[in-house]
């Protein structure tokens, strides 16, 4: 297993370009069993992730290659209907196909998704969402079996509470519903209203993106897909927040800052200055020292997914900062190691209270999540002297190539092999 060998503390210079949004990708690629034919995704990255939804595709039998960064998948013959277990348990966003498959097969086997590092991480939403739009559902072995025999039709739900994967799933599914359906308190996270648009281009009918309240009216037929993936903001607000725990000045390009004002706000709040200049971001560092508060919300609120590289930022101001996850209140793996480093964070409840300490010193320690290695690493950046990060695999699956991308901005990181697993 890779690991990263971190050498601080340093600072980072120049300009850095984000890759398409992970959670948006998964869902589009998801979408295109919803049509015959070849769609063309564009400024797809080369991930874990990506390569296992093209894998889960493939299982069902759809062929799909790349060429360039577009992804091409052709669905013409996809006539698989079951995600199995080796897949998913890999990634719980294998679970995007199950709305497209109960739409345009009218049937669906699959693998349910276990719990994860924070959290038992339930699917009922998708479920009910399923059944409330005619489905039957019933669980054997681990897997959901669903079936609709005679079409979905059109209903009203209401998300509680919000939720991105069954909004996105439900909204696959009701696109070929018989009928109207009325989607409350949906979510509305870039990645959502991406895929509706994207839904849109292939023939759906959908009012209302961009809001909690999505109307659909059912088609029979849609055409694929031919859409570019949208920025990554989180891995955007990755680099941002790099900039800021380095006291450093960073252009980061190809982004959407209105995708991120939760977190232009935090990083203002602490005293970075940032400058939306269109597609790019420019942030300089070099002030920053107030500690913040933030609490997680459904977007347009600060994201869940970028809480544990702000707590790394927090780690090194002046004063105490508090971080609370109102989506999952487990989700503090990050916490333990980043003590490791020196880090001063008591944990109350659902709150981290992060006490900035004045260096933090270099340590071997885990990642145990996506986001976790990422504030990790940011912290390693920081920390004196060598930080190993172990099980990098974690990264992979959600950021394009990141050694190399902070490298090439100054930082000093490079991948080496980990022993051979006993
Ligand atoms: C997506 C993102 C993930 C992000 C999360 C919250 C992808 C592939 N992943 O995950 O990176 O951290 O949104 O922004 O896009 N819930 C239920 N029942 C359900 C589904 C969710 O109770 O059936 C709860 C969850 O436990 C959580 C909240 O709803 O408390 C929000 O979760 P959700 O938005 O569904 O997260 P994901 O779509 O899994």
């Amino acid at each position: 297993m890779d690991q990263f060998e971190i050498e601080g503390p340093c600072r980072v210079a120049g300009t850095v370009r984000v890759s398409g949004a992970k959670n948006a990708v998964l869902p589009l690629m998801a979408a295109t069993l919803l049509a015959r034919g070849e769609s063309r995704i564009h400024n797809v990255p080369d991930l874990r992730d990506t390569r296992t939804m093209a894998s889960v595709l493939e299982t069902l039998g759809a062929k799909t290659r790349r060429e360039g960064d577009s992804l091409i998948v052709d669905t013409s013959r996809a006539e698989g209907t079951e995600a199995p277990y080796e897949l998913v348990k890999t990634m719980r966003a294998s679970i995007y196909v199950l709305g497209p498959l109960l739409a345009a097969r009218r049937q669906a086997r699959v693998s349910l998704p276990g719990g994860c590092a924070w959290g038992p991480r339930p699917v009922d939403l998708h479920l009910k969402g399923m059944e409330a739009l005619g489905a039957s559902i019933e669980l054997d072995a681990g897997y959901i079996v669903a079936s609709a025999s005679r079409g979905l039709r059109g209903c009203e739900i209401t998300f509680d509470p919000s939720s991105v994967g069954a909004t996105a799933n439900v909204l696959m599914a009701a696109v070929l519903a018989r009928g109207t359906t009325v989607l409350e308190n949906a979510a509305r996270e870039p990645e959502v209203t991406q895929l509706a648009e994207a839904l849109v281009c292939m023939g759906a009918t959908i009012d209302g993106i961009g809001t909690t309240t999505l109307t659909v009216e059912g088609v029979e037929v849609l055409e694929p897909m031919d859409i570019r993936v949208i920025p990554d903001r989180i891995e955007a607000g990755t680099f941002l927040a790099a900039a800021a725990m380095l006291r450093s000045k960073l252009v980061v390009e190809d982004v959407r800052a209105d995708h991120l004002t939760s977190t232009i706000s935090a990083l203002r709040e602490c005293g970075c200055a940032v400058t939306d200049q269109g597609d790019s971001i420019e942030i300089d560092g070099s002030q920053a020292a107030e500690p913040f508060n933030i609490v997680t919300r459904p977007f347009p609120g600060f994201a869940t997914d970028m809480q544990a590289q702000m707590m790394a930022v927090a780690c090194g101001l002046d004063g105490i900062s508090v971080l609370r996850d109102t989506i999952y209140p487990d989700r503090f793996t990050h916490v333990a190691e980043l003590r490791r480093l020196g880090a001063d964070i008591r944990l109350d409840g659902n709150s981290a209270v992060v006490r900035g300490v004045a260096r933090l010193r270099g340590a071997e320690v885990m990642a145990t999540d996506l986001r976790a290695s990422a504030a990790l690493i940011i912290a390693g950046l920081a920390a004196e002297g060598s930080t190993r990060l172990h099980r990098v695999y974690h990264i992979d699956r959600g950021y394009e190539r990141i050694e190399e991308k902070l490298r090439a901005i100054g930082a000093k990181i490079r991948r080496v092999p980990g022993p051979p697993t006993p």
